[in-house]
């Protein structure tokens, strides 16, 4: 296993670019699939926009595109999908900051949807995004081949619904009646976020036509990245500041959610995020140096500051 290094200044540059790159190429695509409405069902789309665009770092269209380079599928196909999966993270962040779950009023440094909305917009704004989602990977301009179409609604059905995302969040709320072990507080994280980063890298085998290894190789990293990803959160909730994530802070111990932190302490937690990423990259090793965009993102995932 490789020591994570190489975390110099010209690899954050020269990631931050790439990163930046994803971002407006996504922002563009995520701008055309939601043109504004007339008419009074208008607000739905509005706040679906406000809570789409402008803001995050997209790192699930990055990961998107960057395994989808690994198989040389055209840009515009994975952006689609990429637009796909950051529409459906997107929705879970609305709702997530629903009063009913972790009643949140800034998000990406703006009020959040309910607060710049209502709630009832919020909620239709979160179910409007997360169907035209499906929407979007069912049309041909993704992809010509209807059963890589069906695979792409599959395997996003899958990491959002109740056995990814949606599950990881039930579990997420419950946790505090709940006393998890190390093995339930993995399986809550890895729910909660790991399957939808996930899904991300699988889709560019998906869409590549990649076999059952590539697959499982890319679901491996996803998934450990995806866990390191959100001890990150649970570390930025308890040692940043709102000004610089965008979210307020301190609200997770306070909450009694289940974290990384709370098990393991600051520092337990960050040695567990660091041998998460290099356990993410010896995944990827079987695809040479054309994996470097995804060992970069991997160590991004624990050195990021949003
Ligand atoms: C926040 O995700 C929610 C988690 C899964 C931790 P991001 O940190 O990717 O949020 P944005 O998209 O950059 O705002
Ligand atoms: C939420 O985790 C993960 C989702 C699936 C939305 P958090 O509740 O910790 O995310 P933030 O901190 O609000 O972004
Ligand atoms: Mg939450
Ligand atoms: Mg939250
Ligand atoms: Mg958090």
């Amino acid at each position: 296993m490789g020591k994570v290094s190489g975390v110099g200044t010209i690899e954050e540059s020269l990631f931050a670019r790439a990163l930046g790159e994803t971002a407006s190429a996504v922002n563009q695509t995520l701008d055309q699939l939601l043109p504004s409405v007339p008419g009074p069902e208008g607000q739905v789309v509005e706040a679906m926009r406000y809570a789409a665009l402008d803001g995050g770092k997209r790192l699930r269209p990055f990961l998107v595109c960057a395994s989808a380079d690994l198989f040389q599928v055209p840009r515009a196909r994975a952006l689609r999908a990429a637009a796909a999966v950051e529409m459906v993270h997107c929705y879970s962040l609305v709702h997530d900051d629903l009063p009913a779950m972790d009643d949140d009023d800034l998000r990406r440094g703006r009020p959040t949807v309910h607060k710049a909305y209502d709630e009832a917009t919020a909620i239709l704004a979160g179910d409007g995004l997360l169907t035209m989602a499906f929407e979007v990977l069912a049309d041909p301009a993704t992809h010509p081949d209807g059963a890589v179409r069906a695979d792409l609604v599959t395997e996003l059905a899958r990491g959002s619904g109740a056995a990814g995302m949606v599950g990881g969040q039930m579990i997420d709320l419950r946790a505090p009646e709940l006393d998890l072990d190390e093995a339930g507080l993995i399986r809550l994280q890895g729910m909660k976020t790991g399957c939808l980063i996930a899904c991300a890298c699988r889709f560019g085998a998906v869409l590549g036509g990649g076999n059952q290894d590539g697959r499982a190789a890319l679901g491996a990293y996803g998934q450990a990245i995806g866990l390191a990803f959100q001890i990150a959160d649970d570390v930025l909730d308890v040692e940043g500041s709102a000004g610089v994530t965008g979210k307020a802070t301190g609200k997770d111990a306070a909450a009694g959610k289940a974290t990384f932190v709370s098990r393991l302490g600051l520092e337990g937690a960050k040695s567990q995020s660091q041998r998460l990423v290099e356990q993410a990259i010896d995944h990827v090793g079987i695809f040479g140096p054309a994996a470097e965009p995804l060992r970069q993102a991997a160590r991004f995932t624990i050195r990021r500051r949003t």
